[in-house]
């Protein structure tokens, strides 16, 4: 590899999501998913990192990282356990942290979704409910009128086709269905009108606060797709799924546009409503064709006889080149500001995170050299966390957590990742 340097320009930082750290909270679903022993090893979210009491301690460490920007997410069912019931204490608690943060110079990115919601809204039907875009723009609003001061740049919704499959077509998110078509594409149209929506909200309620910096954008989980042959069949499938899973959500969330088989036209107008991309990239995966309606024709697995070297701790084949693919093939179409949201690694010994981070920046420096507008990259994660139904195994951090003692200590990598986000060089 030939030594590069990045813009002083792109910022680095790293992200987090509030259930996966926080802890204490007990009215949001991700809890009372636990509760049902439905995160491996019959964990729980109650303690998490304690990241809600120690967020004093971890802006310290992310101080000492050198982060610029900080990607976070601040949970709903904190600032509406119950339904129009708002906690002034969930609103205090989330000012106090991004204060702190802003005077560290650090640059917040809020994530107003990020998987986990109130309880009381998983039990009316969450995304599936007719009312649910209602509910949603409702805490955005309060949000923003709470923080929208502190804050100019959000993400409306994480991921939401991994938030769809994994609610209702794998059944390892609550509520838990498996193949439920139906729900997948219905709560799908919801979470698109509802950054539609939002979108809009936020740039309204700012510019009447007198702000004009305002970002608003999606984020989005692009995986890189290939055939794992060449036959027709096989390609179609990769299509489909491609559709299903990347095309449909840039469509609603980047253009307004409810695409078949969701619906058609533009119930917001023709325009787009991201003021940038954001872009979750983690692996490759190559599509077989399988005869199988449900399951939209296809099955997606991970290349066949992969070396551990090119495998992170849960399997995944570690594949940098797919995240050049994947932005340039977005920015190509849309030509919005790209932000890598997350990229990372679990890795509990840290043999292959310093090279995982190396190896993505350089395809971001590639694509800066080829003109792509990418300013920003958040490694996931700042600290070991809650890796959803994985439960505590997966080591994302660039700070390792003892679940014991909730003692932080910083990687060999976490240290590199430091110098480069201070240096902006790296292989020099
Ligand atoms: C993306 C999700 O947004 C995040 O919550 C999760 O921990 C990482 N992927 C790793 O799987």
């Amino acid at each position: 590899m030939k030594p590069f340097n990045l813009p002083s320009t792109f910022k680095l930082g790293s992200a987090t999501a509030a259930t996966q750290i926080e802890g204490g909270d007990l009215n949001s679903n991700w809890y009372h998913w636990g509760l049902q022993g439905r995160i491996a090893n019959q964990e729980s979210s109650i303690v998490a990192a304690d990241h809600y009491n120690r967020y004093r301690e971890d802006i310290d460490l992310m101080k000492q990282l050198h982060q610029e920007v900080y990607r976070m997410s601040i949970e709903w069912s904190r600032i509406e356990p119950e339904e129009g019931i708002w906690s002034e204490e969930g609103i205090k608690h989330y000012r106090q942290e991004l204060t702190l943060l802003i005077e560290a110079g650090i640059e917040p990115l809020v994530t107003l979704h990020h998987f986990s919601q109130p309880q009381w809204f998983e039990a009316i039907g969450a995304w599936t409910h007719d009312k649910c875009v209602f509910y949603f723009t409702r805490f955005v609003k309060k949000v923003i009128e709470s923080i929208g001061d502190l804050v100019n740049e959000y993400c409306t919704i994480n991921e939401p086709n991994v938030l769809v499959n994994d609610s209702y077509m794998d059944g390892n998110f609550p509520p838990g269905k498996k193949g439920d078509m139906k729900a997948y594409f219905k709560a799908s149209k919801h979470l698109i009108l509802a950054h539609l929506e939002s979108y809009q909200l936020i740039h309204k309620m700012r510019t009447e606060m007198g702000y004009s910096d305002t970002m608003v954008g999606m984020v989005h989980h692009l995986a890189y797709f290939e055939s794992a042959k060449k036959d027709p069949f096989t390609k179609m499938s990769r299509n489909i799924l491609d559709y299903a899973f990347h095309t449909l959500f840039l469509k609603g969330m980047v253009e307004g546009q409810l695409a078949f088989p969701i619906g058609h036209g533009y119930p917001h107008g023709k325009g787009i409503f991201c003021d940038f991309i954001g872009i979750n990239y983690y692996s490759r995966h190559m599509i077989h064709f399988k005869f199988n309606p449900g399951m939209l024709f296809g099955e997606i697995k991970f290349k066949a006889g992969l070396t551990d070297e090119s495998l992170n701790d849960m399997g995944w084949e570690i594949y940098p080149k797919g995240l050049y693919e994947v932005v340039e093939k977005v920015y190509r179409k849309y030509a919005l500001p790209i932000y890598i949201t997350e990229n990372g690694i679990p890795d509990s010994q840290d043999q292959k995170r310093t090279k995982f981070i190396i190896t993505h920046l350089e395809q971001v420096h590639f694509l800066i050299e080829a003109g792509v507008d990418i300013r920003r990259y958040y490694y996931w994660s700042l600290l070991d966390n809650l890796e959803w139904h994985d439960g505590y195994g997966p080591r994302f951090g660039l700070i390792e957590v003892n679940y014991k003692t909730l003692e932080r200590s910083i990687r060999s990598s976490g240290k590199v990742y430091a110098q480069i986000c201070q240096t902006k060089k790296i292989g020099a």
